[in-house]
């Protein structure tokens, strides 16, 4: 695996393999590295000729000085694991690299950007924008991976791609767990383990709401989800929408959408955990 620091060296090496035919995938991550992140390598890895993973904690979508001070460094460990997942190219850039001169561009791609962790994120995913588009370009990626635990994320990547007229696949993959539940997150370290203990609530309340659903309107399901996480002392729902899939506009019936995804934000304690369920899909439309 090369380790890579500079631009100019990784525009060179994937110069090198286009022009040899070869297909690259991208894996954008802000290290901390955890199993959701190596499964993206390794479905990158079945999928393009040479896999490439960011490990780069991009400030500029951090609205929250305090989240950016303490979210979890471990390039080291970072770069050993990518290592051994068979990645080829680790590209780990400094913010001078990334950003030689601010970056002032504002992206508006609508709705899919204002709602949810856009309304309560204010500029959070232009920054994300700023920064994976720079890696788009950089990479010179064909497919880039990302989670689908960041639901709205991959929605707003595909709308910037979209806009910037992007030649690249984006693909989604699953959100994985740990073995109760808990989504893996790179902020999951920071829980206390009171709020350890009781995050896994969070998913099995979305699973269990699928049932729920099943009787009740799409308000009651919200309101049944909020209150049955907030029955912990420790945890506190910032929102729960339903919304559909690929609009992130909501629905207020389950006949609105063939495709319809509950997104939860929930602070446990200080940390804020986002996960997502999905009520109906019953066209593939990604
Ligand atoms: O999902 C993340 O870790 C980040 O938002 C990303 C896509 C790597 C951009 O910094």
């Amino acid at each position: 695996m090369k380790i890579i620091n500079r631009v100019d060296d990784l525009r060179d090496l994937v110069a090198e393999a286009r022009k040899a035919g070869k297909t690259i995938g991208l894996v954008p991550t802000m290290g901390a590295l955890h199993p959701g992140h190596l499964s993206l390598v390794e479905r990158a890895r079945l999928d393009t000729d040479l896999v490439v993973v960011s490990v780069f904690l991009n400030p500029t979508q951090f609205n929250n000085p305090e989240d950016l001070r303490t979210y979890p460094r471990t390039v080291e460990a970072d770069v050993a694991l990518l290592e051994q997942a068979g990645v080829d190219i680790a590209f780990v850039p400094t913010v001078e690299q990334m950003y030689p001169e601010p970056d002032e561009r504002v992206f508006d791609l609508g709705n899919v950007m204002r709602v949810m962790e856009g309304e309560m994120r204010p500029g959070h995913f232009n920054g994300v924008c700023q920064v994976v588009s720079k890696l788009f370009e950089m990479s010179q990626a064909t497919h880039a991976y990302f989670g689908e635990k960041d639901f709205q994320q991959i929605a707003v990547v595909r709308a910037m791609a979209k806009q910037m007229g992007f030649d690249l696949e984006i693909i989604s993959c699953p959100v994985v767990r740990e073995s109760d539940g808990l989504a893996r997150s790179s902020r999951n370290v920071r829980l206390t383990p009171e709020a350890r203990r009781v995050a896994p609530a969070i998913y099995a309340t979305l699973k269990a709401s699928i049932d729920f659903a099943r009787h009740h309107t799409v308000q009651q399901t919200v309101d049944w989800v909020t209150a049955t996480i907030n029955a912990y002392p420790e945890m506190e729902v910032e929102y729960y929408s339903v919304v559909d899939g690929v609009t992130l506009e909501p629905v207020s019936t389950w006949d609105d959408s063939n495709y319809i995804v509950g997104c939860i934000t929930v602070y446990c304690g200080d940390v804020r955990e986002i996960d997502n369920i999905t009520y109906r899909k019953v066209v593939n439309p990604r």
